[in-house]
């Protein structure tokens, strides 16, 4: 699985490079995004997603007044032909990435994640005192016909400047990717039900260890 000729990758490399964040939009092979909206919808319905939590290791905990979401942890050793592909796209974004930013991405985590009407993830970064293995955080939206006044938007804050900040609406097959270990964020409250793929590369191959 190829990765998107039409979208300026330099660009968004160069981007990330110096603001530590940058958007994409329509960043997966339309098959491959319709097909894991499809898988998505199917795991809500079979009520598969749980309330995240917050913290890893043994302070891990869940705490509805920080975030408010439910999510659901995606095996690539046992998962399904779409999420494969995805992977598989994955896989080609990766050297990509490492060779433009000199990261040196070794694996990847991700969860499904769904924020119903009402839910929202407070101001927080996303490496945790405990592991600090995340280098990225990536996350690809799933939703189509997002209007304002929906909320749920991505609040990404400057590094420079804490009153600065900018809104990502979360809209379908938008990528958000940005530094995990400085770059402070948060979801405002979702006026309805909001998904998600959402997923971090990482320093070292995740091992046995938990998962956060
Ligand atoms: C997270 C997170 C942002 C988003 O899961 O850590 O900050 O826009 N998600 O869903
Ligand atoms: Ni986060």
């Amino acid at each position: 699985m190829k990765l998107i000729e039409n979208i300026n990758w330099d660009f968004h490399f160069n981007q990330l490079a110096e603001n530590d964040y940058t958007i994409i939009d329509n960043f997966l092979p339309s098959v491959v995004y319709q097909n894991i909206k499809t898988l998505f919808s199917e795991y809500l319905e079979q009520d598969l997603l749980r309330q995240a939590g917050i913290g890893a290791l043994g302070k891990y905990q869940i705490q509805e007044n920080i975030r408010a979401d439910e999510i659901f942890w995606l095996d690539r050793n046992n998962c399904t032909p779409e999420l494969q592909t995805f992977f598989d796209f994955i896989n080609h974004f990766i050297p990509l990435l490492n060779q433009s930013l000199f990261t040196s991405i070794k694996d990847f985590e991700f969860h499904l994640a769904h924020y119903p009407a009402g839910a929202f993830y407070k101001k927080h970064l996303d490496q945790f005192k405990e592991r600090n293995n995340r280098i990225l955080s990536v996350i690809v939206y799933m939703n189509d016909n997002w209007q304002k006044g929906d909320g749920g938007e991505l609040k990404i804050y400057s590094n420079q400047d804490e009153t600065q900040f900018e809104l990502v609406e979360p809209i379908g097959n938008r990528l958000a990717i940005f530094r995990s270990d400085c770059v402070w964020h948060e979801v405002l409250t979702a006026h309805k039900s909001r998904k998600s793929l959402t997923g971090w590369l990482l320093k070292q191959p995740q091992g046995l260890g938990f998962l956060g």
